[in-house]
């Protein structure tokens, strides 16, 4: 009787396993793989950049050793910051209207020729001086010196806070971001 009833499930069983076997089923398909279109239109809608981006969309180019602030990339970054009339300050001249003037160290007994598009305070240093400094930003006093003449007309500053007018006519300057637009002699060391 047993054995009966589990020969009847058995091939019951076996049955239905061959049924679906043979049966046609939904006609359901996976659906094509539209992750490449889905990419490549994305990428269409970012719009490129004049300048190289390692570890970004460099897929295929690499990003070459050094193309950070490097080279020829380095260059045409700072072209492009020209061209957008963005943050431009007195070392941005063009090469055609670079001009050179004889700046006097009393303290060091030399005098150097020092470009306008050049820092007073890093030209010094390249002279081998030890001149003094702190911030380097225009945010202390710790570089100033004085000329023998007006800092408003002789010295162009790059965002320095410290200065007034006043002390600027007195010839009070900081070096670390000043810039000549004349020939002076400067005393380094002397704050207002
Ligand atoms: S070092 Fe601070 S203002 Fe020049």
């Amino acid at each position: 009787m047993v054995n009966e009833l589990g020969v009847a499930i058995g091939i019951g069983l076996t049955l239905v396993a061959v049924l679906m076997h043979f049966s046609r089923g939904t006609g359901w398909t996976t659906n094509e793989d539209i992750s490449q279109q889905v990419l490549e239109r994305r990428a269409e809608t970012v719009p490129e950049t004049d300048f190289p981006e390692p570890m970004n969309r460099s897929i295929g180019g690499g990003a070459p050793a050094g193309a950070i602030g490097g080279g020829e990339a380095g260059g045409e970054l700072e072209e492009g910051g020209d061209g957008e009339g963005g943050a431009s300050g007195p070392a941005d001249i063009p090469e055609d209207e670079i001009e050179y003037y004889e700046i006097e160290f009393v303290k060091e007994g030399e005098t150097i020729e020092i470009a306008n598009n050049e820092n007073i305070l890093d030209r010094g240093e390249e002279e081998g001086w030890d001149l003094p400094y702190a911030c380097r930003q225009g945010q202390c006093v710790s570089c100033a010196g004085q000329i023998d003449g007006d800092a408003n007309d002789l010295i162009e500053h790059d965002n320095q806070s410290m200065l007034g007018e006043s002390e600027m006519e007195d010839g009070y300057t900081l070096t670390c971001v000043a810039y000549p637009r004349g020939e002076f002699s400067i005393e380094t060391g002397e704050q207002p």
